[in-house]
Formats: C-alpha cells, sequence, structure tokens
C-alpha cells in the first residue's frame, strides 16, 4: 500500500500508523490559477500495479473548494491512467460540495452527489470523507454509485483533546439543532448530561444568519459550542457571545472543519471564544486535534 500525497505530518503519521510508505506530491499553480499536481515518483513504473491511496487535504482560510477538487480528479486521472496503480482510494478528510445535499431552491445543482460522481468516473474505487455534512440525503455512500464512500467521525478527535482540558462543570452546546447530535455525543463522552442546542435560520438569499438562544444555566460553568464546520464563523460567533453573556466562566469553540474564510478566527475570538479546537482536516497549523488515527482504524478494517 502506498499513500501519495504532499509528505506532511498527517500523511506521514497516517502511513506509519497503516504501514505504508509515502510519496510525496508537489502543489504548483500556475499563475492563472490553473493546477498542475505532481506525484514526485523516482521511476516512470514506480506506481504500476500498486495499490494507492490519495491522501489531500484543502488548505484552511485561503482554500478554493474548486482548485482543490480539479487537484483531486487530475491526480486520480494520472494514477489510473498513466502511473497504472491497481486500486485506488482517495481520503478527502473536508468534502467540498457537501452542504448542497438537496435542491434547496428550483435550478440548482445536486452538488454533493455530483461531486461523489465525478471522483468515481475519475477512478476512485473508495473514497474516505470526516464528518460529510449531509443532512437532506441518507449516507455518503449513497452519494456514490460505483464507488465506496467511507464517512469516519471527526467528533472522537475533538472530545479526546476537550477531556484532556479538564473543564469545570462543562456544559455542550450545538448553535443549531442540525449540532444536536454532536453535542450529544461529546457530552457522553465527558460524562455530562448537559447538552442544548440553539435554533438557527439562514437566509438562502442572503446567507444571513439569525440564532434564537435559548437560556441556558452556564454561570460560572465552561462552555463547548460545537459544529461541524466553520466557515464564515457567523454561526459560531452568535452562539459563543451568546453564552459568554449568560455568565460562562470560559467558552471552547470546538468544531471538525476549520474552513475559516476570511475574519471567521478573529469573529469567534472577537465574540469571545476562550480557545479554538479544530480538527487537521485542512490544512491550518492552529488544529489541535488529528483524526488520523480515526482514518487509520477505517483503513485497517477494510
Ligand atoms: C451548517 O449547518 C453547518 O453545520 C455550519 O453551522 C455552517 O456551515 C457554518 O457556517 P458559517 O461559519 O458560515 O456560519
Amino acid at each position: 500500500m502506498i499513500i501519495v500525497g504532499p509528505a506532511d505530518d498527517f500523511n506521514r503519521d497516517l502511513a506509519s500508523k497503516i504501514g505504508a510508505s509515502l510519496v510525496d506530491m508537489q502543489r504548483r499553480v500556475f499563475p492563472d490559477g490553473e493546477l498542475c499536481p505532481r506525484i514526485k515518483i523516482k521511476e516512470e513504473d514506480q506506481l504500476k500495479g500498486e495499490e494507492v491511496i490519495l491522501s489531500l487535504r484543502m488548505p484552511s482560510k485561503s482554500c478554493n473548494p474548486n482548485s482543490y477538487l480539479i487537484e483531486v480528479l487530475l491526480t486520480i486521472r494520472n494514477l489510473r491512467e498513466h502511473m497504472g496503480a491497481s486500486n485506488i482510494q482517495v481520503i478527502m478528510p473536508y468534502f467540498p460540495y457537501a452542504r448542497q445535499d438537496n435542491i434547496f431552491r428550483p435550478g440548482e445543482p445536486l452538488s454533493a452527489k455530483y461531486v461523489a460522481n465525478l471522483l468515481e468516473e475519475a477512478g476512485a474505487e473508495r473514497v474516505y470523507a470526516v464528518t460529510v455534512h449531509l443532512h437532506r440525503v441518507g449516507s455518503f455512500p449513497g452519494l456514490f454509485q460505483k464507488a465506496q464512500g467511507v464517512n469516519v467521525s471527526g467528533f472522537p478527535s475533538l472530545a479526546q483533546v476537550l477531556k484532556r482540558m479538564d473543564l469545570v462543570n462543562p456544559y455542550i452546546i450545538a448553535p443549531d439543532e442540525e449540532a444536536l447530535v454532536w453535542a450529544k455525543e461529546v457530552a457522553e463522552y465527558l460524562g455530562t448530561d448537559d447538552y442544548t442546542a440553539f435554533i438557527k435560520e439562514r437566509d438562502v438569499e442572503t446567507g444571513e444568519i439569525k440564532t434564537t438562544i435559548k437560556e441556558i444555566d452556564v454561570k460560572g460553568r465552561d462552555a463547548v459550542v460545537i459544529d461541524d464546520i466553520v466557515s464564515t464563523g457567523g454561526t459560531m460567533a452568535n452562539a459563543v457571545r451568546a453564552v459568554k453573556e449568560m455568565g460562562a466562566r470560559k467558552v471552547y469553540s470546538a468544531f471538525v472543519h476549520p474552513v475559516l474564510v476570511g475574519n471567521a478566527l478573529d469573529r469567534i475570538i472577537g465574540a469571545g471564544a476562550n480557545e479554538i479546537i479544530a480538527a487537521d482536516t485542512l490544512i491550518w497549523e492552529g488544529s489541535k486535534a488529528s483524526v488520523v488515527d480515526q482514518l487509520a482504524e477505517e483503513i485497517k478494517g477494510k
């Protein structure tokens, strides 16, 4: 088994945990934005007949899901058509376009499904992703027709870090009702029954967020606001501000995918977050939790 992907800590750790070797990649971007992702092979036939796992993460902050997707698709085709890899699996810890898993307004595309189909048409036989944001379609595997989709939870990695922090009488808060299931999971891990969800409405035209707050007894306690994705930071910041105003001692902002567009981080800190705990599903130097263990377990179990 060979992992193909940038030789960073994430891929080195994964390779060592699954007993694979690692072939580095060069992410070359031309001045006009076109990409030339190069697999740094020493011999022309180095990957011929090999089982390959392509492991690529999207950069946080400066992220561009479209470039990321093209990079993944070009590399899968290259592995299949020119490198002669025998079996191609792909790790995309943050699966882009997952939030468009429904046609919300007439004329919109069903992007989550189309992206899955592009990957399998390119030659991916299995796709691993972490906490895929699917609320309208049943499951991640259900997006694919030929390939196998594997959805790995990123919340255990956050919970493990939180557990080590000796939180004071923690209260776990989901910033919207979709996140309640994750708040419950983390609350169980931390051994508390205190978790709840606020209610969020987003204007589909403007993207503006309105959060309806529920009064909770967090005075003098540590509050953990938990979500899957932080993109603009609006959802998280609203919830953080509310629990801070209700008298929480410290507020921890915990999320799996640090997409962090623009000033998202400043918004969350400005709202009163004392600490940010995010997983390493995107390339971000501030990540304190790692999903490598969970991915390695899944890969070894297949
Ligand atoms: C959506 O429901 C997700 O779970 C997140 O709450 C959302 O993507 C966060 O977006 P933003 O950071 O832009 O508010």
